[in-house]
């Protein structure tokens, strides 16, 4: 039976892509029948364990009865703009220019249609895009354009770019040059520029800048908003923990809507977000942990004949045999090894697979061994 009036209601999944991940089952299913299993490096999920550091600081936060505030405590903005400067050399933030959200996608999604942001407005997203960017434009009625460079976007003004670097999937690192020009050219326009650092801290060749970096930005926040996630530096995807930094009015605009529609992170995870950006020492141990994983797979899938593409930081190996991505993941499949298509990214990576460097030493020493033979 319809529920009365739904039926007639525009359902907002409509507007939205379809999942795409419903369309990998039978490779999923080929990889699964390997004798000595699966090697699944399709999601870029944490696998390595959370850190005591962490752990304790959640534990002993838990007491706490009341309703957390959505601003966030003092401790945690305070340490998140300590954890930004010392770890990505940000100047000019205060704690008027951090908002805690309840990991970053949920932020991405929403942020566009909490901006004022709407139908007839344009969202520029990457050409490759994780695609909660797409969502975000398509949640607010705003049309998403996909653009890597400010040139493609000609006369087009936006009113808001997402920027991703590192990028997921690619792993490319947009330089300094290439952001400031970004920057200035968004402000010319008065478009806001989100960028989303969640892989700023997993870098293994090169240096990547954060959009509040004083060399990109003249210490000039205005229009600028950069999101952090701890899911993947920080082993604390289960936590849902993330926040947004940058100009203080955007701030506390997303602050002011945030508060009325109750978009709070729960009090003991503030309490473990402190702990995490206080410490970089797990920061660095996972870094270590990630950097020997990617070693041995950026090798064994070369030996195997792709060719790797940028892939110089984050979380994955973008990667291609220079035919159909579906092709490859069939090829990957046979050899009991699962990775995304590229095609869930955009139609530009229609020829790549993303594979992912979050499994343990056992299972991608495994898909090495599989690709070597
Ligand atoms: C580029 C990018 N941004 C944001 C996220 C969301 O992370 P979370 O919601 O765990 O903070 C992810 C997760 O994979 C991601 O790849």
């Amino acid at each position: 039976m319809n529920t009365p009036g739904f039926a007639t209601r525009r359902r907002v999944s409509t507007v939205l892509p379809d999942f795409p991940w419903d369309t990998i089952g039978a490779a999923r299913a080929r990889a699964a029948a390997h004798p000595d299993g699966i090697v699944d490096l399709s999601v870029g999920t944490p696998v390595d364990p959370v850190d005591p550091v962490i752990r304790e600081a959640l534990a002993a936060s838990s007491e706490f009865p009341g309703y957390p505030t959505t601003i966030g405590t003092p401790a945690l903005r305070s340490s998140a703009v300590a954890a930004l400067a010392r770890r990505f050399g940000t100047t000019g933030l205060d704690d008027s220019g951090i908002l805690p959200v309840i990991g970053t996608k949920e932020a991405i999604a929403g942020m566009v249609s909490m901006l004022g942001i709407g139908t007839g407005d344009v969202v520029v997203i990457p050409e490759v895009a994780y695609p909660t960017y797409e969502v975000g434009a398509l949640l607010a009625g705003a049309t998403a354009v996909r653009a890597d460079s400010t040139f493609q976007l000609g006369p087009t003004s936006p009113a808001l770019i997402f920027l991703n670097s590192p990028s997921n999937p690619t792993g490319k690192v947009l330089g300094i040059d290439h952001l400031r020009k970004v920057v200035g050219w968004a402000r010319e326009r008065g478009a806001i520029v989100v960028s989303d650092e969640c892989y700023l801290g997993l870098t293994w060749e090169g240096e990547a800048y954060s959009i509040l970096d004083p060399r990109v930005c003249d210490g000039d926040h205005t229009g600028l908003l950069a999101v952090h996630s701890l899911s993947k530096v920080s082993n604390m995807a289960s936590y849902r923990a993330g926040f947004l930094a940058g100009d203080r009015e955007l701030i506390g605009e997303l602050l002011a809507v945030r508060k009325h529609a109750g978009m709070i992170v729960p009090f003991p995870i503030q309490g473990a977000m402190v702990a995490a950006l206080d410490d970089d020492e797990h920061v660095r141990a996972q870094h270590g942990r990630y950097r020997a994983r990617r070693g041995i797979l950026l090798e064994a899938v070369r030996a195997a004949g792709f060719r790797v593409d940028h892939s110089e930081a984050g979380l994955y190996l973008w990667a291609t045999r220079d035919e159909n991505s579906r092709a490859t993941l069939d090829w990957l499949a046979d050899r009991g090894i699962l990775a995304a298509p590229g095609d869930f990214y955009g139609p530009a990576g229609a020829q790549h697979v993303r594979i992912a460097l979050t499994a343990t030493d056992e299972r991608i020493a495994a898909a090495a061994e599989r690709l070597r033979r």
